[in-house]
C-alpha cells in the first residue's frame, strides 16, 4: 500500500474477530512504533501483548476498577466491562515509560502517541483492523501493575486487533477548522 494513499484511508474498525494477528505480523506492527520520532532517543515504548484469556485478566482488573468508582453500578454493568477486552483476539497495551531528565514528560509520551500512530498504519498495511481504546482502567496503578508495567508508566493505548468484521468509515475532513492564518 502506497503510504500517502494508506495515511488517508485509515478509520478505526467498528467489529473485529479471530484470528489476530500472527506473531510475525505482531512483530512488523510493534517494530513500527520503533520508527516514530523520539526525543533524545530515550525509546519510551512498553508493550505487553495480551491474546487469549491474557484478555480476560484485563477484564477483571477493569471490572475491579468501576466497582471501585461506581460500587452500586450492576451486574449487567460489570460483565459489560470485562467482556470489553475479549472484543478482539489481541491487545497491545501501550504504555509510556518516562525517562526523567531534561526532555520533558509530555514529549515522552507524543513519542509513544506517535508510536501508535504507526502501530495503527502498519496494521492497515497489512489488512489488520485496529482500535485505539483507553478508558478509566488505563489511569489506573493497579491496572498497571496487574499488566507487568510500573505504576508511573502512562498507557497510551490499548490497540485492539483483529479480522476486520465490520470496517470503519472514512469520514470527509476538512482542513478549514484546523487551519490557522499566522498573524
Ligand atoms: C488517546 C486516544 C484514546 C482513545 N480512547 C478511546 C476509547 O476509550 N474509546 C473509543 O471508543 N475511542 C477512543 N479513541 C478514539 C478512537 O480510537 C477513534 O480514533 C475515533 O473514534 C475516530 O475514529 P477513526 O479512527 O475511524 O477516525 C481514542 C483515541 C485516542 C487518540
Amino acid at each position: 500500500m502506497e503510504l500517502i494513499e494508506g495515511l488517508h484511508s485509515r478509520a478505526s474498525a467498528l467489529k473485529l474477530s479471530a484470528p489476530g494477528p500472527t506473531s510475525e505480523q505482531l512483530k512488523t506492527i510493534m517494530s513500527a512504533a520503533l520508527r516514530a520520532p523520539d526525543h533524545g532517543r530515550l525509546k519510551p515504548w512498553r508493550f505487553v501483548v495480551l491474546e487469549g484469556d491474557a484478555r480476560a485478566k484485563l477484564g477483571e482488573a477493569m471490572a475491579q476498577m468501576l466497582h471501585k468508582k461506581a460500587p452500586h453500578c450492576s451486574d449487567a454493568q460489570l460483565d459489560a466491562e470485562r467482556g470489553k477486552p475479549m472484543r478482539a483476539p489481541t491487545i497491545i497495551v501501550v504504555a509510556a515509560r518516562i525517562m526523567k531528565g531534561k526532555i520533558p514528560e509530555i514529549e515522552q509520551i507524543a513519542s509513544v502517541a506517535a508510536g501508535v500512530q504507526n502501530m495503527f498504519l502498519a496494521a492497515h498495511a497489512l489488512g489488520i483492523g485496529a482500535m485505539w481504546k483507553t478508558g478509566g482502567a488505563a489511569y489506573e496503578a493497579e491496572v498497571k501493575t496487574r499488566l507487568g508495567l510500573q505504576p508511573e508508566d502512562h498507557i497510551v493505548a490499548f490497540l485492539y486487533l483483529g479480522t476486520i468484521v465490520t470496517p470503519g468509515t472514512v469520514v470527509p475532513i476538512s482542513l478549514d477548522t484546523a487551519l490557522i492564518q499566522a498573524k
